[in-house]
């Protein structure tokens, strides 16, 4: 479904990405992991329109998305939810959800809503505090829900377990794992805590240096020392599960 390729990006003068690949099938989960600084936060940012592709090729759905603004790409499918759950803090979950879809008729808007709030019982008991007065994580369900309202084919979702304590990392986990089996909605993940990520997704992107350093199915990747080997060792150009 969402094809990159051979996508290079910079800021300002400064090269960033090198050459990233990647795909993502239709209904499926990646995780794109890496060291700081790796450029994870900008291959999503690229996708999304944010940052210029300034090589390389973007499609989704064989469409080209390559020079597409984040409002065209919104447009075809893809939401993006960046790092540190934003959401509208003076205005209560119900308002928040509507900001998501503010751009539907309002009866459909209503019907979303009501959808979304139905894969999120947490934000349901809550619909009409504050997102202020939320806990963290959720907020961060808060922001996966605005996301959902538009019904994007493609979510982003940048470095969600920022921040959170372990069971609630786990909890976040599992709803982007409803989200892809109630939804369909094929998601692209930055996360560092690799561990668990690994538990979700069905596809591994390892980005370090703004080059693609290795990919291959979870399995690959379960249990086995390539992490480690790969936040640790020099970049190469090793390729992972293949051959
Ligand atoms: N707004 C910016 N202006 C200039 N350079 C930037 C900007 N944002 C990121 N960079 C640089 O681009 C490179 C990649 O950054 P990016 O945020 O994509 O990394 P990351 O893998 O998401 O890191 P982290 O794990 O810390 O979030 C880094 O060298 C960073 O310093
Ligand atoms: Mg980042």
């Amino acid at each position: 479904m969402l094809i990159v390729e051979q996508l290079d990006a910079f800021f300002g003068k400064k090269q960033v990405l090198f050459g990233v690949d990647l795909t993502l099938p239709d209904r499926s989960i990646a995780a794109v992991i890496g060291p700081n600084g790796a450029g994870k936060s900008t291959v999503l940012r690229a996708v999304f329109g944010l940052v210029p592709a300034r090589q390389g090729r973007i499609t989704l759905d064989e469409r080209n998305l390559s020079a597409a603004s984040p409002l065209e790409n919104i447009a075809a499918g893809i939401a993006f939810v960046p790092q540190g759950a934003r959401v509208f803090r003076d205005l209560t979950v119900t308002e928040n959800l509507r900001m998501g879809g503010f751009t539907l008729p309002s009866r459909l808007t209503a019907e979303r809503r009501v959808a979304v709030l139905e894969a999120f019982p947490i934000l349901a008991e809550r619909s009409n505090q504050r997102a202020g007065a939320l806990s963290g994580g959720e907020r961060q369900m808060l922001a996966f829900a605005m996301a959902l309202m538009l019904r994007p084919r493609l979510l982003l979702i940048d470095e969600p377990s920022i921040g959170l304590a372990p069971m609630l990392v786990t909890q976040i986990f599992d709803a982007i794992r409803n989200i892809r089996d109630q939804l369909g909605t094929a998601v692209l993940i930055v996360e560092q805590q690799a561990q668990q990520v690994l538990r979700i997704v069905d596809t591994v992107f390892v980005i370090r240096a703004g080059r693609l350093i290795s990919h291959g199915a979870v399995e690959e990747y379960r249990g086995a020392d390539i992490l480690r080997q790969v936040y640790l060792s020099e970049p190469s150009t090793q390729r992972h599960g293949e051959g």
